[in-house]
């Protein structure tokens, strides 16, 4: 029998088969792990960017026994957390406009957060911090949402967060382009003889006053209750009987990261009102997810929302 033996391979030999780098290197395992992870990254952040702007409709279909006959088949269209700043857009809060006017809708409401205001600052070095440009263009913006709807505002934590001189100007300017602010407030909308009422409070961090809010609204009256931030259900009492409460806030995580979104939500319950609709003990709570960004212009698994409900009544 031939003996065989083990060729032994130097060094050059063994890895003459082995890939190389751009740079002309070796790629061994370690280095593939690490380029292959740089890629991920850059592939997710990518993503995060281009999704930002993907805005998706909700369509809600509510049935009420509490509300009147006259106002089944009423239609509500929601948007929220407009952040108008250097992150979004002129064009894109355009087209947001512009589905909202394709959309069928009785009222439109905005549950806060129009601006986002000084929270830029810490980025100020980078990126311009002129508020007041970012008020004209979303009031631009709004003047061309149309549609003989009426048009309702709340504000948020972020539109009160630059003191009340600020937060009344934006108030003004909403008022002349036909959108009334609800300030711890309420209206009535009339079909025939029946009535709703729609109610509206400042953010909850700042003068939100829920029974103030209330007190013009009959205790049996379906009710609607704009709201910024979802928290405000710690507020809410059972004979206060809210048919459906209206919020944002939350931008349904923004970008969601399993585990950590609910640590850093700035909300009481993150597991209950991150996003969408919940069921409460009486009425319901709807959570909408946002139109801008807040910090960095990123959603993952987020995305931008206009919401339409559809409200019907069970009697009719
Ligand atoms: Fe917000």
């Amino acid at each position: 029998m031939p003996k065989i033996y083990a060729q032994k391979l130097n060094p050059k030999q063994k890895y003459k088969h082995q890939p190389k780098t751009l740079s002309g290197k070796r790629l061994t395992r370690r280095a593939f792990i690490r380029y292959g992870l740089r890629a991920a990254l850059l592939i997710l952040i990518g993503s995060a960017y281009s999704l930002r702007d993907n805005v998706k409709t909700e369509k809600i279909r509510l049935r009420f026994s509490s509300l009147p006959p006259s106002f089944h088949g009423f239609r509500i269209v929601q948007i929220s957390d407009l952040h108008s700043s250097f992150w979004v857009t002129r064009a894109y809060l355009s087209r947001v406009v512009d589905q909202i006017n394709a959309m069928e809708k009785n009222i439109v409401v905005i549950t806060g957060d129009i601006l986002t205001g000084s929270v830029n600052s810490f980025l100020k070095h980078w990126i311009p911090d002129d508020d007041d440009t970012y008020l004209s263009m979303v009031i631009d913006v709004l003047r061309q949402l149309h549609g003989g709807a009426v048009k309702l505002a709340v504000l948020g934590n972020h539109d009160q967060g630059d003191g009340s001189e600020n937060a009344r100007k934006l108030t003004y300017e909403l008022d002349k382009i036909g959108f009334k602010v609800l300030r711890n407030n309420s209206l009535a909308l009339m079909r025939g003889d029946e009535q709703i009422f729609i109610a509206g409070t400042d953010d909850l961090w700042f003068s939100c006053d829920l029974p103030k809010t209330l007190a013009d609204v009959p205790e049996n009256a379906f009710k609607i209750l704009l709201s910024h931030n979802p928290d405000i259900n710690t507020e809410i009492r059972k004979k206060m009987q809210i048919d459906l409460t209206l919020c944002g806030h939350t931008h349904g995580g923004q970008v969601r990261i399993p585990f950590l979104t609910d640590y850093l939500m700035p909300i009481n319950n993150p597991s209950r009102y991150m996003a969408g609709l919940v069921k409460e003990g009486y009425g319901y709570t709807y959570v909408n997810r946002g139109i801008g960004t807040l910090v960095f212009p990123f959603r993952l698994g987020a995305p931008p929302e206009i919401t339409s409900f559809h409200l019907t009544c069970s009697d009719a």
